[in-house]
């Protein structure tokens, strides 16, 4: 097993397949970015038989109980159905995908053919011009859509919400009920230091109190047992709406971390407050030891709390 002294071992593979997106959120591309094309500059992404590939070859150390699908955004990686009928066929027990929603309600039914498992759907407002203003101009709809879609074709998701004061704290409990009265549960996340937020402190976080005492103003509710290695706290509340926070700044949870990144270059990453790359992309070819490549990557872990990245989201996937 490998295994560091705080007893973490990886357990869920978060694949990056792109670095494009079809959003420019606030949070993730600077105003100065906003104008050059949407895309972190790196080569062409792996195709879907060799991420399978490498997956194939670090199960064999890892017994991985969970891959994730990220960007970038997703759904524009054009082998994303091909990639997850290969991973099924591998054997992973649970594999989920985490998107911006819009482009779902096109891949839906064929996601769920695949064998996709869950899903965690990006909405950060009700109201279309908050969407529009998180998002640079995309539309509330489409995401509503690709929400109906997840619904429609029984694929289980949860919603991430990521809370910028001055922008969408309003939404808070317009989303708690309508995520709610969908039976499924929201989350909202503070602000990281990533990307072109890095090195500072976001005077726009709304943090984790401020988010339950907003809560508070309109419902009672109480907390829920956490899981091991969960990025997320998870309250409920008396009508049965389960909201949960994930904060980073607050409520650290490095402690009992279970992830490990791949790129779409084919580079693993053990920490996403690291921007060690290891590149293993020859291991599709031919036969590398990946063991110590995965102790070095599992050593970059930080012992206590995300410290902040360079790398943006749209490169790693958050
Ligand atoms: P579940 O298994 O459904 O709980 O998903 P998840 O929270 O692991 O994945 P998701 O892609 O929905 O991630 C949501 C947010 O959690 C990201 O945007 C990050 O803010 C945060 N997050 C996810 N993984 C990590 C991690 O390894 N480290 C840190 N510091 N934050 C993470
Ligand atoms: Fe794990 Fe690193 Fe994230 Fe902490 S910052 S939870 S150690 S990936």
């Amino acid at each position: 097993m490998i295994e560091d002294s705080l007893g973490r071992s990886f357990k869920k593979l978060r694949i990056s397949l792109n670095s494009i997106c079809n959003f420019a959120c606030t949070y993730c591309v600077s105003e100065e970015d906003v104008n050059s094309p949407r895309k972190a500059h790196t080569g062409k992404s792996l195709n879907a038989k060799e991420f399978a590939s490498l997956v194939l070859k670090m199960q064999s150390h890892l017994q991985l109980e969970e891959v994730r699908l990220t960007g970038g955004e997703p759904t524009l990686y054009s082998e994303l159905v091909e990639l997850v009928y290969l991973l099924k066929e591998i054997g992973i027990p649970k594999i989920a995908l985490t998107t911006n929603g819009y482009l779902l309600s096109k891949l839906a039914k064929d996601l769920k053919q695949a064998g996709l498992d869950y899903m965690n759907i990006s909405l950060d407002a009700m109201d279309s011009e908050v969407f529009s203003k998180m998002s640079r101009g995309r539309k509330l709809e489409k995401t509503l859509d690709g929400i109906y879609s997840a619904k429609e074709n029984k694929i289980p998701f949860k919603i991430n919400s990521t809370i910028m004061k001055g922008y969408n704290e309003k939404e808070i409990l317009p989303l708690l009920e309508f995520a709610g009265k969908l039976g499924v549960t929201v989350r909202y996340l503070e602000l990281m230091k990533m990307g072109h937020l890095s090195g500072k402190m976001p005077e726009d976080i709304f943090t984790e109190k401020e988010i339950l005492d907003t809560i508070s103003e309109q419902y009672s509710f109480e907390e829920l047992t956490r899981k091991k290695s969960s990025t997320a706290n998870y309250w409920i509340t008396k009508e049965g709406f389960q909201f949960g926070i994930i904060a980073n700044e607050s409520s650290p949870f490095c402690g009992d971390c279970n992830r490990l990144r791949l790129d779409s270059q084919g580079s693993i990453y053990g920490c996403l407050s690291s921007n060690h790359a290891f590149s293993i992309r020859e291991a599709v070819y031919s036969e590398i030891p990946l063991e110590p490549i995965l102790y070095q990557a599992l050593f970059k872990k930080q012992d206590y709390k995300f410290s902040g990245s360079t790398l943006g989201m749209m490169y790693i996937g958050g």
